[in-house]
């Protein structure tokens, strides 16, 4: 792989031990993926930033680099945590945790990152340009990017975001390059869609088949919200491992059918009607009939018009004893909805703003057993899809307003 004289002396210990294993990280993708040189970012956001999730060999990892004086080159923002840091004790995490994230996150602060956590880094500040190339990792976020933003992301994992992180440069492949940006399959969408769920659906529907490609979806061009786009992102990107898709007439890369397949056939062409959207709406209710016990919206975290929604839906009313009502969002949404008078209303209500995590990455096995949550009625295909598997409760996946309905009754009606 071609290096500049910067990169081979990053790649030769010059510059420090911290950029030294960046280099080492770098060329060996490199090397994997056939790039041919290393190109600059503007950004990165990282995973790994969850105690839970990453565990402590990456706490002892990240504070070795800090201690060999390293740090980041480009602006760097953190994915979800295992706590929210305001409200950790009247949520109810464990005080070890606590400890064991505020050292992760000390940690990824002293090389220059900025604990955002959230997987919203788009909605809190972190805003990419059209085009701009950044090292992102969150699969939500970095399909967000790519198709609505039109900036340019590969997926990163934790020790390819620190990479690009402490270097400022990645290795060129993937989605950075025009060729591997083109549609390969063709969605066409006659479903209603309505509620920014069935986006969820839609994409939890579409990622089961396309896997890791390129879907391009036809037909919802006059409906679309920025909300539905960031349910589809989750979504795509949990069925399957999607990183890129173009909405035609929406998404920047998709101003025509033609302009979104390259003037090429798609591989495939898929319809997505009712029947197609009840199939994924099926799969994603895999509950035991029990009454709810938690209800969890905000996955990817909100947008203030999300939470403005919710508090609509909850103003004058009460949540019945005994639910929790996690209203997830980052934490400049969460003060601009303090500020819009939302919280105020949701409190009232009694749900919360949580922030800086998520299920997750927060929910283990004590924290499980002391809430005894019976079963969790959410809004999101994505968390609807990981819940049962990764912290074994039952879900329920419904419309903003079944899952309200649910934490005012305790009971989540279908259909
Ligand atoms: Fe975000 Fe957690 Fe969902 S990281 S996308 S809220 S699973």
């Amino acid at each position: 792989m071609l290096l500049t004289q910067y990169e081979q002396e990053m790649l030769d210990g010059k510059h420090g031990w911290g950029k030294q294993l960046g280099m080492e990280i770098n060329t060996q993708l490199g090397n994997i993926y056939g790039a041919e040189r290393m190109i600059p970012i503007q950004s990165v956001h990282m995973v790994n930033s969850s105690v839970l999730l990453s565990g402590n060999a990456v706490v002892d990892l990240i504070e070795e680099v800090v201690a060999s004086g390293a740090k980041f080159a480009v602006p760097v923002t953190l994915n979800p945590a295992s706590i929210d840091y305001e409200n950790w004790k009247e949520l109810g995490f464990a005080e070890d945790i606590h400890k064991r994230q505020v050292r992760l996150t000390k940690a990824y602060q002293s090389l220059g990152g900025v604990p955002l956590h959230s997987c919203t880094p788009y909605l809190g500040g972190n805003i990419p340009n059209y085009k701009e190339r950044v090292a992102w990792g969150e699969s939500s976020a970095v399909c967000y990017i790519n198709s609505v933003i039109g900036a340019r992301t590969n997926r990163f994992g934790g020790p390819a975001g620190l990479a690009a992180g402490l270097t400022g440069v990645v290795p060129e492949f993937g989605y950075y390059l025009d060729e591997n940006r083109l549609g390969q399959y063709l969605i066409q969408v006659d479903a209603e869609m309505n509620e920014i769920m069935d986006f969820g659906l839609l994409g939890y529907y579409v990622g089961e088949i396309v896997t890791s490609g390129v879907p391009v979806f036809n037909g919802l061009s006059g409906n679309v919200s920025k909300d539905g786009l960031k349910m589809l992102c989750a979504a795509l990107a949990s069925s399957g491992s999607v990183a890129m898709f173009h909405v035609v007439g929406c998404t920047p890369e998709a101003p025509t059918l033609e302009a979104a397949f390259g003037g090429k056939e798609p591989v495939q062409v898929i319809h997505y009607g009712p029947e197609e959207a009840k199939k994924a709406l099926d799969e994603l209710n895999k509950h035991n009939g029990e009454d709810v016990g938690i209800v969890v919206v905000g996955c990817p975290h909100c947008s203030l018009e999300e939470i403005g929604q919710v508090a609509h839906m909850l103003e004058g009313k009460r949540i019945k004893d005994g639910i929790e009502f996690w209203v997830e969002a980052s934490v400049p949404v969460r003060a601009l909805a303090e500020r819009a008078g939302y919280t105020e209303i949701l409190t009232s209500a009694g749900a919360q703003i949580v922030s800086d995590t998520c299920p997750v990455h927060c929910f283990e096995k004590n924290f499980l057993e002391n809430k005894q949550f019976s079963s969790l009625a959410t809004n999101s295909a994505k968390l609807a899809h990981y819940v049962p598997g990764s912290c074994g409760i039952s879900t329920y996946c419904g419309t903003l307003e079944q899952c309200v309905r649910a934490a005012l009754t305790g009971r989540f009606v279908e259909g």
